[in-house]
């Protein structure tokens, strides 16, 4: 089965996709380890999965993440999947600093600082490797509102295809998924109705709110041998929203 035995490292690990992507990583053979920055909202990730309390948002963290998976692990992670992030929505005039601040530490700096801790790792170990960073549809297409999270997470897909050419001889892959609506905590706050859920589900052209568990499946392909030629992409799973627009009747 794909990655049997090799060490994966999910950050953001707590959380709604953070948990299916966990649940898929097992079901593929990975080993896995969970980051959060709570040892309490870890615990939910019941064993075998191994738990690290780090907050990988700053670098000193991030590298303190990926030492002690590789400690857990008995070598460095294979793979890595940074799940943390937050949905912050509010025009731009609205958005105090302080929220801009706390939207890019959650986004963009997960994303660079994880990513980097990775692939420094991956890299003096001198083995093949892979990681998926999560961004959004809203990176790619304007959408009201999401102008913090928007800018935060196209860096995201920035950092993406420069770290894939960085790193692509020394064969360690990096590619984005960038998902619509999905059902997680993150976003309770907006679906919390049935109104609210049936219009949000109304905004795609294939109607619906996403189930994580299969952007998991996604994510865990990416990290396969299977993806072995993939790499410095980014891949909307967003029910056609970013990309098609058809007849309304
Ligand atoms: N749900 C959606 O509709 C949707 C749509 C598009 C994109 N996304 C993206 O999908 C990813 C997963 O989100 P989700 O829906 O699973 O949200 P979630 O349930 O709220 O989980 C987000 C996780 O991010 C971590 N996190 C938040 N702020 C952080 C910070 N400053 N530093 C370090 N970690 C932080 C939290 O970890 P702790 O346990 O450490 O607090 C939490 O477990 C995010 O990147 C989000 O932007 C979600």
């Amino acid at each position: 089965m794909a990655g049997q035995q090799q060490g994966v490292v999910v950050a953001g690990a707590a959380g709604g996709l953070g948990q299916a992507v966990c649940a898929a990583l097992r079901a593929g053979g990975w080993q896995v380890c969970a980051v959060g920055r709570s040892a309490e909202r870890l615990s939910v990730l019941g064993d075998p999965v191994l738990r690290v309390v780090a907050d990988v948002s700053s670098a000193e963290g991030a590298k303190a993440a990926i030492e002690q998976a590789s400690a857990l692990f008995g070598a460095a992670p294979a793979g890595f999947v940074n799940c943390a992030g937050a949905v912050s929505l509010a025009p731009l005039h609205r958005t105090s600093s302080e929220a801009w601040r706390a939207c890019l530490a959650a986004n963009l700096d997960t994303a660079f600082f994880g990513l980097a801790a990775f692939v420094d790792a991956a890299r003096q170990a001198g083995q093949p490797a892979a990681a998926v960073m999560v961004s959004t549809v809203a990176a790619r297409i304007g959408t009201p509102n999401h102008e913090a999270v928007a800018a935060a997470k196209a860096g995201v897909e920035g950092l993406v295809r420069a770290a894939a050419a960085t790193y692509a001889a020394a064969r360690i892959r990096v590619n984005a998924v960038a998902p619509g609506i999905m059902d997680t905590p993150a976003v309770g706050g907006l679906i919390g109705t049935p109104a609210a859920r049936e219009g949000a589900a109304k905004q795609y052209p294939l109607p619906g709110i996403g189930d994580p568990a299969d952007l998991a499946s996604l994510i865990a392909w990416l990290l396969s041998p299977a993806a072995g030629k993939v790499t410095g992409q980014v891949w909307a799973v967003d029910g056609g929203f970013s990309a098609i627009r058809p007849l309304v009747r």
